[in-house]
């Protein structure tokens, strides 16, 4: 149909161009969306090209017929919302969704969030986000996949192939944006919003790559970042936006800014009014504008004064008519809407419980009391997360009602109908009075068992939530100690979108699974686990630091020249007052038996450049019990044109063994996992001696090794 597009860009004036580059925001109430005579007005107009935060079959048809049958030139709209982990069916944050180390998983739940999402009109989602998080403090820590940029960009096309299925116009494709590019991960200080500041080196090497896989896997949308990079607002970015996103990635699709990102280019001192940003912003290859109203108030007079050409105005709107039509908006402008199968508007519970179950890390279990002895007969359910299930979605879900959620304690009251479970809040979520604490205290005293459920309130975790102090609420710090000075057994739940930093308190409990804000069947996932039904089996995707001081501590750092081998020199790269490795590694994840590792081997021992390299290891089970372990295999190459990374992940797999089973797990390396950003940043391949290390986590000491060496002839 391309001159469908020719001939409607022919016909439009420049205000309904401008409108197609528009994006506005429905109204929003407690109950869901609502319309207001606002944006029906501007849809009517044609100075709306899509709305975002509307969901509903009657709302949708709605407006979607004024913009069709009111509208100058009927140019369907494209509906978008904020569909990040779940859309009715609300399922784990993706920082712990990521820990299940499950790509079909991750493709399934996406799948399942199209589904429920196109079933209610939306056609796009801003998501997956891909910034790779390393800092705690940052609250948006819970909506990335962690703190690696191999797992991320795994996890990214799993996502887009998720969202957006195999056909673009089938009804239930949801356009998948990748966001926010680039390096939001690493604004400094962990500050939201702030300036980032990275090498080009690592720009390239750690938040770069889960988007360009992104772009592989064919995402329809992007969205820049809202800080700026070195200098640069990413949404005035030409070098990566045009330059490397489309020119060399060649992305196709629309880049869409975030919420009033164009506008805030006058605070952030890139632009003296509306006219330069909107300018800077279309330049820099930014397509629609998210409720800034910046291309609306600025592109005209920015082009009565040169700072742009119409032309420049033309292409975007024809990359997001273009964009349109692959959608099948002009062949179905309600993209069958009243087709789609009405399961898709009730929720898939036994999948938000299987993610939720494959989320949670098991951080510690000493004595094994997990699963929970048969002698527990009377468990105390403590602490102001037991019973709070609407803090289980965590800070920002879409259409999702808190209501539906399981809690933990009717999860554990439901799942063990032969135990006593009795429950006391103990305090506020960020608030205590000492009888509340005293009467949680008895209660843990009259108890076989203790299970504390604590955690990050919702509120002060996600976008615009940064935190100095990234850990328990004072108050929730005041009734573990009472609870555990009872000397009763205590599990230790915790909810949360980041570590949370407790180093005396996760010292002195025996068990602890962190539950992350792990969505509407949090309480039946938390009792298939604790009660042994299912083992855990997810693993940290970002590592848990022993102290604020470590921040950013994570495994891909590179060498120093003075490693902390020596305890007795004192000139090496460590603090005097805290241990260099964090309390808990990326990977770091146990289940109710144990493995060991033994026997790595790789072959050929010499591998030149089109050779596979086939890695194998034996594992055991340990235990009594069948348990799923997750093999990670990372990369180290010691001498190289830059210093590599100390581990660098390439490879995961699966195997599921019996009490006392072993297997050879294999890994195959293709020649694309050894490359590296060469000094132009060039993916090169430089020959020479490789480590390749396998085992459960990024500590040297849980890894075995062996060696290839790579030629290049
Ligand atoms: O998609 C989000 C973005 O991640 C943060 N600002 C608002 C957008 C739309 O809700």
């Amino acid at each position: 149909m391309p001159d469908k597009i020719a001939g409607l860009l022919a016909r439009m004036t420049l205000a309904e161009k401008i409108g197609q580059l528009a994006m506005l925001s429905g109204d929003y109430a407690a109950t869901g969306p609502t319309l207001s005579p606002d944006y029906l007005d501007a849809v009517r107009a044609g100075r709306a090209g899509s709305l975002l935060n509307l969901w509903g079959r009657d709302t949708i048809r709605e407006v979607q017929r004024v913009a069709v049958e009111e509208s100058r030139l009927g140019i369907p709209l494209v509906f978008g919302l904020d569909v990040l982990h779940g859309h009715r069916t609300i399922l784990p944050i993706p920082l712990a969704e990521a820990g299940s180390f499950d790509p079909d998983l991750w493709e399934r739940t996406a799948r399942r969030a199209a589904e429920e999402a196109t079933a209610d009109g939306v056609a796009l989602t801003f998501a997956p986000m891909l910034d790779v998080a390393r800092d705690p403090r940052w609250g948006r820590m819970a909506e990335s996949p962690g703190e690696d940029p191999w797992l991320a960009a795994a996890y990214a096309a799993a996502k887009v192939r998720g969202f957006q299925g195999d056909d673009p116009a089938r009804p239930d494709a949801l356009s998948a944006t990748a966001k926010h590019f680039a390096a939001y991960g690493a604004v400094t200080g962990g500050r939201e919003y702030a300036s980032a500041e990275v090498s080009e080196r690592t720009l390239h090497e750690v938040h770069l790559p889960a988007f360009a896989a992104a772009v592989r896997a064919g995402v329809d949308a992007v969205m820049p970042s809202l800080g700026d990079l070195g200098g640069t607002p990413l949404h005035a970015d030409r070098r990566l936006l045009r330059d490397l996103l489309s020119r060399r990635w060649g992305f196709a699709g629309v880049v869409i800014s975030d919420h009033s990102a164009l506008s805030d280019l006058l605070a952030h001192g890139v632009a003296g009014d509306l006219a330069e940003a909107a300018a800077l912003a279309l330049k820099a290859g930014v397509d629609i504008d998210m409720m800034g109203r910046a291309y609306e108030l600025g592109l005209p007079d920015a082009l009565r004064r040169g700072l742009v050409a119409e032309r420049e105005i033309d292409a975007a709107v024809r990359r997001v008519l273009r964009w349109k039509r692959r959608l099948g908006l002009f062949d179905d402008p309600y993209r069958g809407l009243d087709t789609l199968p009405r399961s898709h508007r009730g929720l898939d519970r036994p999948l938000a419980r299987e993610a939720a179950v494959r989320s949670m890390v098991l951080l510690k279990n000493d004595g094994d009391l997990l699963p929970l002895p048969a002698s527990a007969r009377r468990i105390a359910v403590i602490g102001p997360l037991a019973a709070a299930g609407d803090q289980l979605y965590g800070p920002w879900w879409a259409a999702g009602q808190t209501e539906a959620a399981v809690s933990y304690l009717d999860g554990l009251a439901a799942g063990l109908p032969d135990r006593e479970i009795r429950h006391a809040a103990g305090c506020g979520l960020e608030d205590c009075d000492e009888q509340s604490i005293a009467e949680a205290r008895e209660l843990a005293r009259d108890a076989d068992l203790v299970v504390l459920c604590l955690g990050e309130p919702a509120e002060i975790s996600g976008e615009a939530a940064s935190r100095v102090d990234p850990g328990l609420p004072r108050a929730q710090r005041l009734l573990a100690a009472a609870v555990l000075d009872t000397g009763v057994p205590t599990v230790l739940v915790l909810t949360c979108g980041r570590p949370l930093l407790e180093r005396e308190l996760l010292a002195r409990v025996p068990a602890v699974l962190v539950a992350w804000f792990p969505g509407v069947e949090g309480g039946n996932a938390l009792v298939d686990l604790l009660s042994g039904r299912h083992a855990p089996s997810a693993r940290l995707t970002v590592s848990w630091p022993v102290d604020r001081g470590q921040i950013p501590v994570f495994f891909g750092q590179r060498p120093t020249g003075r490693p902390a081998l020596d305890p007795d020199n004192r000139f090496v790269s460590r603090y005097v007052d805290c241990p260099n490795a964090p309390l808990y590694p990326f990977g770091h994840g146990l289940t109710y038996t144990r493995f060991a590792y033994a026997d790595p081997s790789a072959t050929p021992a010499v591998a030149g450049p089109d050779d596979l390299v086939e890695v194998t290891v034996e594992v055991a089970n340990l235990g009594d019990r069948a348990g799923e372990e997750t093999a990670l295999l990372f990369l180290h190459d010691p001498v190289a044109s830059s210093a590599r990374p100390l581990l660098e992940l390439r490879s995961f797999r699966k195997v599921t063994l019996a009490a006392g089973a072993t297997a050879t797990v294999r890994f195959t390396l293709g020649p694309e996992d050894f490359l590296l950003p060469g000094p132009d940043l060039k993916p090169v391949r430089e020959p020479g001696r490789v480590e390749i290390l396998v085992g459960p986590a990024a500590d040297r000491d849980r890894l075995l090794s062996t060696w290839i060496e790579l030629r290049n002839n």
